[in-house]
């Protein structure tokens, strides 16, 4: 089975797996479980930061990162499109009760600085919600957020006396992209969420990386949110797996998502709309994508063919260079 709808379904490895089974393991509630620990310690030093607190999912060390800098009644500026804002159930505003303030992105990703200046809200004036942080996301949707703006927008941030999150859910595919080492995609920020189970391929978890306070914050809230775990070091062991072993490698999914791109680009009746990092974005002639999804399930190849809009195709570990172009002839026989 080739699966292009997401870089989030990879399997573990056996060697990922093994890590697991031989983890030293303790109660990571009480604070010694010594692979949670030794993961913290790897991620926040990789990441140029103090500290730093694993969770299950991406969705909730997001959520704690935003309850650890904004108190209730407080806004976050965010991307319309933003996963924190559009894709996480509305939980900053349902459990955190912050006020997101959605702002339209540019073609590129960013956050225009006009649109952030006019959506920031008096101070001292009790009609309006404190804008107290700007949330970016990178890579957003793929794409790779240029440098200038990221630093541009949090200097900015910095100047209003915001805070700065990083939705870092792929920040490795941005590191990996842009040839910089984490710490440099990192330093922007006061606080970023990496996770380990997209393109780095372990089955869950991510790690919150900012300050000792602002993490001492957000583990309060992670236990609030039941994301505290006891022998979680079996979780971790992959996350560890994942860092010594799966980070250079993103480069081949940068690769294979070129090579997938450019062959679709040469077929008739596909439109290849963006491709960046491990994801492209192409829309197919609207009347063949029914067909066209199931007679893909046929052999084998997972994608969505969304009818008259765009379709997300991501590589991913599980994904090689003969895959890709098994994708690609199967494509052109179908549309043919
Ligand atoms: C950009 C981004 N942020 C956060 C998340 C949330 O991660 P999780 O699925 O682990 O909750 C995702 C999930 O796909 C994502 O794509």
């Amino acid at each position: 089975m080739i699966d292009l709808r997401s870089d989030t379904v990879t399997r573990p490895s056996a060697a990922m797996l093994q890590a697991m089974v031989s983890a030293p393991l303790g109660d990571d509630v009480m604070g010694d479980d010594p692979t949670v620990i030794q993961l913290q310690v790897a991620v926040a030093e990789r990441a140029g930061k103090a500290a730093g607190l694993f969770f299950p999912s991406g969705t909730q060390s997001n959520l704690a990162a935003l309850m650890a800098h904004c108190d209730r009644g407080d806004e976050y500026l965010v991307g319309q499109l933003a996963h924190t804002y559009k894709y996480e159930g509305g939980g900053a505003a349902v459990l955190g009760s912050i006020q997101p303030q959605p702002i339209e992105h540019a073609e590129d990703g960013s956050l225009p600085l006009e649109k952030l200046a006019a959506a920031v809200k008096p101070l001292g004036d009790a009609h309006f919600a404190r804008t107290r942080l700007l949330a970016l996301e990178n890579t957003f949707h793929g794409k790779l957020i240029p440098a200038a703006y990221i630093q541009a927008a949090t200097d900015w941030a910095r100047g209003q006396g915001l805070g700065t999150h990083l939705d870092g859910a792929r920040v490795f595919n941005a590191a990996v992209a842009s040839g910089k080492p984490l710490a440099d995609m990192c330093r922007p920020f006061d606080s970023v969420s990496i996770c380990f189970s997209k393109g780095l391929g372990a089955p869950v978890g991510s790690v919150l990386v900012g300050s000792q306070e602002l993490i001492a914050r957000a583990h309060r809230w992670r236990k609030m949110l039941g994301g505290g775990l006891r022998q979680s070091g079996v979780l971790a062991a992959a996350c560890l797996y994942a860092l010594a072993h799966n980070v250079d490698r993103l480069a081949d999914d940068h690769e294979n998502a070129r090579a997938l791109a450019e062959g679709l680009r040469a077929i008739p009746g596909v439109k290849v709309l963006s491709q960046d990092t491990n994801m492209l974005f192409v829309e197919f002639e609207p009347s063949r994508c029914e067909a066209l999804t199931a007679a893909l399930a046929k052999d084998d190849i997972q994608m969505r063919a969304v009818y008259g809009g765009p379709t997300r195709l991501v590589t991913h570990l599980d994904v090689s260079a003969d895959d890709v172009r098994r994708v690609v002839q199967a494509v052109a026989r179908h549309l043919a």
